[in-house]
């Protein structure tokens, strides 16, 4: 439990941890590529973990360090020792996933091609997400791969075989389908190409380069050619706009607010809150900007009131994650916000349509359910009249968003397992803290 007062502002600089979507490629990447790769900044949330924890029981070598050099379990600076792309071992247990839906599908497209038998299997919400979405292509290029209870979810069982490349259209605009094809493309007998409805993140396009696959995106295409090896290198991970996301809301809805996030990752399929934010009158401005392969910058955001937008279309990808806090942001902007083209909101770590709904409502706020997103009508202020705490739904950005709301909420909120936060964001506690003194 953790329980919220409300703050009149936010102000202070804040650096967040590192970027989810990179960390757990770095680690994937790092394993089946020839060297170390060296990663900084690495994300220590529990999902990033788990992918460490399913690729040592893949016979690799994976330490993590703090910054002044030591042994951390913890660390922030990671070196995976990696066995090469046809060097992973037999893993004598279940890969455990967790939580995590990226390293549980991610993962999926390296097993198909592997020559040993394997099982994946996860936490409650990852056994009742869809997999078929990753079954049905990795099936077209050769795989066998078995859902052990007949229902297209978790637990999955690979028996490796040779793969063949495939050009599919994905039905969903889902990073997590299109990297799973990607990667068993590195493994392929021939080019592989997947086109996705719109373009998701494009995270596993540019760091396989950087290890050396040959890959490309044409429009909402991307290509990969089989490859022999990956070579090691070194990713610094960028903060997370998902994380930052909940920082940039707060500010934008506390008067008096001001406050600067360094160092987060502004790649353009991830930057849909920005620009949402923006077009509802926030003022959020780039400074220091970094453009490396994974360009970055630091994120001024001051207090700005706000109006509802439609948010629709080609931008939903690119701020899927971001939609529940978003919603607490609609939830104080003049007038109403619609949501629509979101379905996929559905099968996220809680049904997210239906969690949003009812953490909203505890708020006071009238906000009615679609089948593809929601309408919400914004209104002048929060309050929290429940006799039971906050339902987290154990999903993480429900608890983080559900924080948000309530440090604009005159009376005190508790949130039920909030613990979940840690994720995707153990050290969010810390920073509202940090920004609320
Ligand atoms: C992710 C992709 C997104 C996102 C998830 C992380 C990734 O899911 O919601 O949190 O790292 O590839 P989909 O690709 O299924 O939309």
């Amino acid at each position: 439990m953790y329980t919220l007062k409300n703050a009149s502002s936010l102000k202070g600089e804040i650096r967040i941890p590192g970027d989810k979507s990179i960390s757990h490629r770095a680690v994937m990447f790092g394993a089946i590529s020839k060297g170390d790769t060296k990663i900084t900044h690495f994300l220590n949330g529990a999902d990033c973990l788990s992918t460490i924890s399913c690729f040592r029981k893949l016979g690799v070598e994976i330490e993590q360090f703090d910054d002044g050099g030591n042994v951390d379990p913890n660390g922030q600076n990671v070196i995976v020792h990696g066995n090469g792309l046809h060097g992973l071992d037999y893993p004598t247990e279940v890969l455990y996933t967790g939580n995590s839906g990226t390293t549980t599908r991610l993962i999926s497209g390296i097993l198909s091609a592997q020559k040993f038998y394997s099982v994946v299997n996860g936490d409650d919400s990852i056994r009742k997400r869809p997999m078929k979405r990753i079954i049905t292509p990795l099936t077209m290029m050769g795989a066998d791969i078995v859902s052990q209870q007949g229902n297209d979810c978790c637990p999955l069982c690979f028996r490796g075989k040779p793969l063949h490349g495939i050009s599919y259209e994905s039905p969903v605009a889902s990073a997590q389908v299109k990297s799973a094809i990607l990667l068993a493309g590195l493994y392929a007998d021939s080019e592989t190409r997947v086109t996705e409805p719109t373009v998701s993140r494009n995270h596993t396009e540019l760091m396989l380069k950087a290890f050396g696959a040959d890959v490309l995106s044409e429009n909402t295409t991307a290509i990969i050619k089989p490859c022999d090896e990956l070579h090691a290198t070194q990713i610094c991970v960028p903060g997370d706009i998902s994380s930052a996301a909940y920082f940039l809301v707060a500010a934008s809805i506390l008067p008096g607010s001001e406050v600067l996030i360094q160092n987060v990752g502004i790649n353009e399929t991830r930057d849909g809150i920005l620009t949402v934010l923006r077009s509802m009158g926030a003022d959020i401005t780039e400074v220091n900007r970094n453009d490396n392969a994974e360009p970055s910058a630091d994120l001024l955001v001051k207090y700005a009131p706000l109006h509802g937008v439609t948010v629709e279309g080609d931008v939903i990808p690119k701020l899927i994650d971001e939609i529940p806090v978003l919603a607490v942001a609609a939830s104080l902007a003049q007038g109403t916000t619609v949501i629509r083209d979101a379905a996929e909101l559905k099968v996220k770590e809680s049904d997210r349509i239906e969690s949003v709904t009812k953490m909203l409502r505890c708020f006071g706020v009238d906000v009615t359910p679609t089948e593809d997103g929601m309408i919400i009508q914004g209104q002048e202020a929060l309050s929290f009249a429940a006799e039971s705490p906050i339902e987290s739904y154990k999903d993480h950005r429900i608890a983080m968003s559900a924080a948000v709301a309530a440090l604009a909420c005159k009376e005190e909120v508790p949130i039920d397992d909030f613990s979940c936060v840690d994720i995707s964001f153990p050290t969010f506690q810390t920073l509202i803290n940090a920004l609320t003194q």
